[in-house]
């Protein structure tokens, strides 16, 4: 098979840190206010910022309050856990990696004893119907790894007794979410937005204060995790007076994402160049022989981890071991001839491509990508002996 035309402008299809905006420059991020004290009113200025932006185009309901945590999207996560748990029972939804990474906080670090525990295997949702909202419940809305998505919010009644916590971070900015319906949503910068690695974002409804001001959970909470004090909220974390000290080169960096959102044209512009690049991939997909979506449900794929695999007779056939050495020769020849990087699935996944669908790629870039693949595809299935 001959190599095909053309290239992608940018081969960046990471999904995590992803690829920055399309015409980012580091001289962008000239007017950080770099070596000032986070806490000076200049530096106080522009993470209030942030958090007002964000708020904003993201269309937060405006009694929920947003703020910048450490530790990046695991960070927001963890802090709303140890923070919360611990008052009533627990379900917790899991259906890739991160959702399993969740479980294994609730089982095993703080051995929450009141459990339901739902999971599916990569590709599938557990059963939404099960859930017990007079628990606190747990889920992903996107399975970054697995390319699945809940379909809506519609499965979570508005008024339950337990909080929702959920983990957004690859859905934020990508795909409508009913925020009402979920009592937390956590993120990151590296994610949707390709900005930078390690900080988070957490947004809380009314409920969850009501919670941190009348509940002291029972195990220690680290003070970069700790969102109340003597059952009072620390509320300077939602406004401008972060736990503990950001890179305000980050800030800046995130700033310039949000900026970029404005410009183009908002929230509802960064859905349609998700949507047009699953679209992409959709058609050819529908076309190609060898390749099938992971999620064969089209109502719950993901337009952010957009993952796939292999299904012809002669690879499902041979050992796991074998298909992830082979995943991985078609990967190392897409790197290699600068086409694209890190589209080798998760590691913990089934051997699989992902491709990151975020806002900041360019859809005529996967577009371009997509024939690479079947012309890497082909040259090593020609080099393999059967
Ligand atoms: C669904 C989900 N949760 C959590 C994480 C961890 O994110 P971070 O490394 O930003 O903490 C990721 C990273 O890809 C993710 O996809």
């Amino acid at each position: 098979m001959n190599q095909p035309k053309y290239k992608p402008r940018n081969p960046n299809f990471s999904s995590g840190p992803t690829t920055k905006r399309p015409n980012w420059s580091l001289s962008n991020l000239k007017s950080a206010n770099l070596g000032r004290s986070h806490r000076s009113p200049e530096c106080k200025l522009k993470i209030n910022e942030v958090i007002k932006k964000t708020k904003k185009i993201l269309n937060l309901p405006e009694e929920y309050l947003l703020g910048i945590m450490p530790g990046s999207d695991t960070g927001a996560l963890e802090s709303a856990l140890w923070n919360l748990l611990g008052n009533r029972g627990v379900d917790v939804l899991a259906w890739d990696n991160f959702g399993k990474d969740w479980v294994v906080d609730v089982v095993e670090q703080l051995k929450i004893k009141k459990l339901n525990i739902y999971e599916a295997d990569y590709g599938y949702l557990p059963d939404l119907s099960k859930v017990d909202f007079d628990n606190d419940v747990i889920f992903t809305w996107n399975g970054t790894t697995s390319g699945v998505r809940v379909p809506n919010g519609d499965w979570i009644p508005d008024s339950r007794k337990g909080l929702t916590i959920c983990d957004a971070t690859s859905a934020m900015f990508a795909m409508p979410i009913d925020y009402r319906k979920c009592d937390v949503l956590t993120w990151s910068w590296q994610k949707v937005l390709g900005g930078e690695a390690a900080h988070g974002m957490l947004a809380i409804s009314p409920r969850v204060v009501e919670r941190l001001e009348s509940f002291i959970s029972s195990w220690p909470i680290p003070k970069a995790f700790r969102l109340a004090e003597n059952k009072k909220l620390i509320t300077g974390i939602f406004k401008d007076n972060t736990i503990n000290t950001p890179s305000m080169l980050c800030v800046e960096d995130a700033l310039d994402a949000l900026n970029w959102v404005e410009k183009i044209g908002g929230l509802n512009k960064l859905f349609e160049r998700s949507n047009l690049t699953l679209k992409y991939v959709s058609e050819w997909i529908d076309r190609t022989y060898w390749v099938e979506f992971m999620n064969p449900n089209e109502g719950t794929r993901s337009n952010t981890g957009i993952t796939f695999q292999i299904k012809d007779e002669w690879f499902k056939k041979i050992n796991e071991n074998k298909q992830r050495q082979i995943m991985l020769e078609i990967t190392n020849k897409l790197s290699k001839e600068k086409v694209a990087y890190d589209i080798n699935g998760y590691p913990k996944a089934p051997p699989s491509f992902r491709i990151w669908g975020g806002g900041t790629v360019e859809s005529e870039d996967v577009r371009s990508l997509l024939p690479w693949i079947d012309w890497a595809y082909e040259e090593v299935k020609i080099g393999l002996e059967f």
